[in-house]
């Protein structure tokens, strides 16, 4: 961004005169939210014909498979470019070793088929990580009460192959492992997978505002109080964030991501001016939360408020937002 030239004082400049009317505001206007900006996470449950509720996410659904296809058929309706797939695991398959993570008929390779089945056109995201597999609540395996890198990143390896092969365009580690984008890279392209797309997780801090997602994930009790903060980021540092990125770059990432968005805007503006890479930004299910709990009480307007902020990442520099907003937004762009 240039500076531009040194402003005369008023009176001569008057900055509202830009601002007094709507086609004029129209034409100052400098970013745009539209609907290509927006990925749809949703959350996919075990079972047949149910939707249910997250209490701390209001508005927000778990969905059997044959519940998820016609939801996202509704997110292709209003021109949704891809949705990023969450599984609901439940407790008897989560193991130490989160094996199910890699069974090519887990919950989330039989939705990726049954979306990519019936929505062939819609982007179809997922997570690389171990935590909704995983009897300790971790991203990676607890060894001796450490999260182990190495051992993590061939279960990742053998996780996102399943996962591509299923069908998933884009890989999306979210573990914060030491060299896993790398890794996946390889494992993919060795299978004959380098068609697969990798979104890095890349500045991942470690977060208060994932509450509600490890809620609807039952993740939380598993993790029992514990941390994640031996792998993901201090929220103090930004640096550092930008070291992540460009390791992620040089390991091959397509994509990058900075999770959570609000608190972080600094760093994804950072990320885009340093990398110029495609980037996103997680709106995370705190932030949707904080938002529905004040609207619903009254305190805020929900829809400028939700409009207001997701505008907000795109000023910040991100291509993309992921947001449990999505479909309301897209709704409200449509007008
Ligand atoms: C799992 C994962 C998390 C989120 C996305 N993937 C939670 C975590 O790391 O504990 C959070 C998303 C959200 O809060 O909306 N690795």
């Amino acid at each position: 961004m240039a500076p531009g030239p040194p402003a005369p004082s008023f009176p001569h400049t008057r900055m509202r005169r830009n601002r007094q009317y709507d086609w004029s505001r129209r034409l100052i206007r400098e970013h745009r939210l539209g609907v290509d900006d927006l990925i749809w996470p949703v959350f996919v449950q075990e079972g047949d014909n149910t939707r249910s509720p997250i209490p701390t996410m209001p508005g927000v659904h778990r969905y059997t498979i044959d519940l998820l296809t016609d939801a996202v058929g509704q997110a292709g309706d209003l021109g949704i470019p891809a949705v990023a797939l969450f599984p609901v695991v439940p407790a008897h398959r989560k193991t130490a070793d989160a094996q199910e993570a890699h069974n090519p008929d887990n919950l989330i390779c039989q939705a990726i088929r049954a979306v990519r089945d019936a929505h062939p056109q819609i982007g179809v995201i997922c997570d690389v990580a171990l935590d909704p597999f995983n009897s300790d609540g971790h991203d990676g395996i607890l060894r001796d009460g450490i999260v182990a890198n190495d051992e993590t990143i061939a279960a990742l390896c053998r996780q996102a192959l399943v996962q591509s092969q299923a069908g998933c365009q884009v890989i999306a580690p979210s573990d914060m492992m030491d060299g896993r984008i790398g890794a996946i890279r390889t494992a993919l392209d060795d299978a004959g997978r380098e068609a697969t797309l990798i979104m890095a997780y890349a500045a991942k801090f470690a977060s208060a505002f994932y509450g509600p997602f490890r809620d609807a994930l039952d993740s939380s009790g598993a993790l029992k109080g514990a941390s994640k903060n031996t792998y993901q980021m201090d929220p103090a540092n930004g640096d550092e964030a930008l070291r992540e990125v460009a390791l992620d770059i040089a390991e091959g990432a397509d994509m990058v991501m900075v999770k959570p968005g609000l608190p972080y805007l600094d760093v994804i503006c950072r990320v885009k001016d340093r990398f110029g890479m495609p980037t996103y930004a997680y709106n995370v299910s705190g932030e949707y939360a904080m938002l529905e709990f004040a609207a619903r009480a009254n305190a805020i307007d929900r829809d400028q408020a939700m409009l207001e902020m997701l505008t907000g990442f795109k000023r910040a520099g991100a291509d993309g937002i992921l947001t449990y907003f999505a479909l309301d937004a897209a709704r409200l762009l449509q007008n």
